[in-house]
């Protein structure tokens, strides 16, 4: 399996309400696909992962690429040969980092998304970190399994999965 993890950039700001719907038609098309994934939002930057059989997120990839309301895409990190999937829960789900719980109870800090907004290429292990962290978080909120088998499709998230305080 093939994961990819990228950064991009909203064109323009949308709503809570129309990322949540544009997560909900990435989940759909995602499981359609075989495709699961998971992505964190802050000021208008996303970082998303998205893991499936190769031709399947290579698909999904070049879809999301043509998405005008975002651009300078950037991969941060891309690993081949997976023998699991990392993001399985759902087959594409979004949690806003400007949410000081879940910096409290991660970090123990509060809300800090200097790295993921700068200019700087993004360190993949920073990448990975923030994004597993994000997701161990909203499964553990959401009673879901974070490692379901590999067979299973994701889920297509409630709306009260994608996490908005
Ligand atoms: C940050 C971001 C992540 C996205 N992730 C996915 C995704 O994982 N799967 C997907 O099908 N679409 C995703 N989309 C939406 C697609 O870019 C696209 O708009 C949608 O799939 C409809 O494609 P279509 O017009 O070719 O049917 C994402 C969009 C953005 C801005």
């Amino acid at each position: 399996m093939l994961q990819i993890v990228f950064r991009s950039q909203l064109t323009r700001l949308l709503s809570y309400t129309d990322i949540q719907r544009l997560c909900l038609v990435a989940a759909r098309k995602n499981r359609k696909a075989g495709v699961t994934g998971f992505m964190v939002e802050c000021g208008g930057v996303f970082l998303t992962a998205i893991e499936g059989e190769t031709r399947d997120v290579d698909e999904t990839f070049d879809r999301i690429n043509r998405d005008t309301r975002h651009d300078h895409m950037e991969v941060v990190y891309s690993e081949n040969g997976l023998e699991r999937r990392r993001f399985g829960a759902w087959s594409m789900n979004v949690m806003f980092l400007d949410d000081d719980a879940f910096w409290q109870a991660v970090f123990g800090s509060g809300f800090s998304c200097d790295e993921l907004l700068s200019n700087r290429a993004l360190e993949p292990a920073f990448a990975l970190g923030l994004l597993a962290m994000a997701y161990q978080y909203a499964c553990v909120q959401a009673k879901m399994a974070p490692y379901p088998p590999s067979t299973k499709p994701g889920r297509i998230p409630r709306i009260g999965h994608m996490f908005r305080r």
